[in-house]
């Protein structure tokens, strides 16, 4: 093993170096071959999968498992069942090798289930010490996205803090691709989840150039960032794809979007082609500036005034709401169709997020390019035909068999947290680097979890959590599509990848993503 030097949180270094006083600054951590066999004792360890599932986290316990059983045959694995709520509940089962081979590099996951529950009070952390301590449990693995891993933090610096000899590894999983560094190079199951959308939405257009009638306006997962739609851009070559990074940075409006919407249906409908395909991240409705301050003050409202807000009427809500907000908010509040409206005064996740998912985006905009259409026809600027289609593409994703790439780099991550754990590591995100080479020569090791954190404001006040990792407007994959996609507007160009191949070729069954085939220089 070998240890760099120490590192610093990625922004607000003295507040979570306040917060974090037994875990920050900790070094990366890289791990070298050995050949050196080491007696280490029986250990009882945890697993947890929290948050969505992604493809890939029955391998990463399976890795786990192969990982403490090597240290030592006497060791066990637990698993709590449903997510962070099954430590607080006692609720677990021992995952025995009969119970893991049958889940290995299976999707989903139903070996132990999932939650979303919130690990945060000193109530909590107490409850899941007594059943670690009844268990003999002496270090948790969490699996699980950026709210997920900044709980593992705070529940490592705690125990460190009380002195209980329990330590906490994180493992980066999301299918959203968010959850990333320089050191951790992608969060598993984006790899598996983009290949799976893109066969899809190549199948779209297929179809869509075969009947040559329809807009398809196709919704992708991911909550905030747009990785996922840029990814399935990249794969696919769709006519247009909106990217809400750029829509923020380029001060966008709602108006603005759909204008360039329809102008390119106006551009192809000129040349005949009264069909496309348009992808749309689920995150856009809150990067749009004017959007953004909406929802945050909605966000900060709802949260002081929750037990006032549940004895409004749902058909008063709307008035109330406006009521309430300042004039910009309001005005741009009551401009938007009802539905929206309502979805976004909707129950928060129980990190406070906005559920994005529930806000049918595709419909909101096709119907406004519809009707910008029909104006511009009504001032003989347009003459052809729109019809629409829409799909979301998320929930369908996220369970499918993990790609040969998950496959093998959630396997390499959970043994990692075992060597890890060995190792007498806390606070640690499991990491696996140099994974565009093939699998012989990836790297692993570990990075402290301070270094992904900064302050953020969440139910209305500052927390310490990790920097969602957005899509990079001077990136490389980024980059790559901007050179393209005037031509995909106006042309015919699809790709139609077709399904995840697992056997034949390497270069066509074990190739990343190639948005981190881009970021890497590949
Ligand atoms: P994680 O960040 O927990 O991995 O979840 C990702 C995600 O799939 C998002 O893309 C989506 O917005 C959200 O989960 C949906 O949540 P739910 O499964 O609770 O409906």
């Amino acid at each position: 093993m070998s240890e760099g030097v120490a590192t610093q949180s990625v922004a607000d270094q003295e507040a979570i170096k306040k917060l974090f006083p037994n875990t920050y600054g900790m070094p990366l951590i890289q791990f070298v071959e050995s050949n050196e066999t080491t007696n280490f004792p029986a250990v009882n360890v945890g697993v947890i999968l929290s948050g969505g599932q992604a493809p890939g986290g029955h391998n990463v316990i399976s890795g786990l498992f192969d990982g403490i059983k090597k240290l030592n045959k006497d060791s066990k694995l637990y698993g709590f069942i449903l997510g962070p709520g099954g430590l607080i509940n006692h609720n677990y089962t021992e995952l025995t090798s009969n119970i893991i081979n049958e889940y290995r590099n299976t999707g989903g996951f139903d070996i132990i289930g999932s939650g979303r529950t919130k690990l945060e009070t000193t109530e909590q952390f107490e409850k899941g010490r007594e059943i670690l301590k009844k268990l003999n449990i002496k270090a948790i693995v969490i699996i699980g996205g950026d709210d997920s891993n900044t709980n593992a933090c705070v529940l490592a610096e705690y125990y460190v803090a009380q002195k209980y000899g329990i330590q906490i590894i994180g493992c980066p999983k999301t299918i959203d691709g968010d959850l990333k560094n320089e050191i951790i190079e992608t969060s598993f199951g984006f790899d598996t989840a983009c290949k799976v959308y893109s066969e899809v939405i190549g199948n779209i257009q297929r179809d869509c150039n075969s009947a040559r009638k329809y807009w398809h306006f196709i919704k992708l997962m991911g909550r905030s960032a747009s990785h996922i739609a840029l990814e399935c851009a990249l794969q696919t070559q769709p006519n247009i794809c909106i990217i809400s990074e750029e829509v923020e940075a380029k001060n966008m409006s709602l108006n603005d979007i759909v204008t360039s919407i329809a102008q390119a249906v106006v551009n192809r409908s000129e040349k005949g082609d009264n069909f496309g395909t348009i992808l749309i991240p689920e995150g856009l409705v809150e990067f749009i500036p004017a959007m953004k301050r909406l929802i945050a003050e909605l966000n900060d409202f709802l949260v002081a005034n929750a037990n006032e807000f549940a004895t409004i009427e749902k058909g008063n809500q709307r008035k109330y709401i406006i009521s309430k907000l300042s004039k910009e908010n309001a005005d741009i509040y009551a401009s938007l169709p009802e539905g929206v409206a309502r979805q976004l005064t909707l129950d928060r996740d129980p990190h406070g997020n906005v559920q994005v998912s529930l806000i049918e985006t595709e419909k909101l905009l096709s119907e406004m390019v519809a009707n910008k259409l029909a104006q511009w026809k009504k001032e003989g600027k347009y003459d052809g035909k729109f019809s629409v289609q829409h799909h979301f593409f998320g929930y369908e994703g996220r369970c499918a068999s993990p790609s040969n790439y998950d496959a093998d780099y959630c396997y390499s991550l959970g043994y990692t947290a075992s060597v890890l754990i060995a190792n007498g590591k806390t606070g640690y995100m499991a990491s696996i680097r140099n994974t565009t080479a093939p699998a012989e020569e990836w790297m692993a090791g570990g990075v402290p979890i301070t270094m992904l954190m900064n302050m953020e404001r969440r139910h209305g006040e500052l927390k310490p959590v990790i920097q969602k990792a957005l899509v990079k407007l001077d990136g490389a994959p980024f980059k790559a599509f901007a050179e393209k996609r005037e031509a995909w507007a106006i042309n015919t160009e699809y790709v139609y990848p077709g399904p995840i191949q697992y056997f034949g070729p390497s270069e066509v069954c074990d190739q990343p993503t190639k948005t981190l085939q881009l970021e890497r220089g590949k």
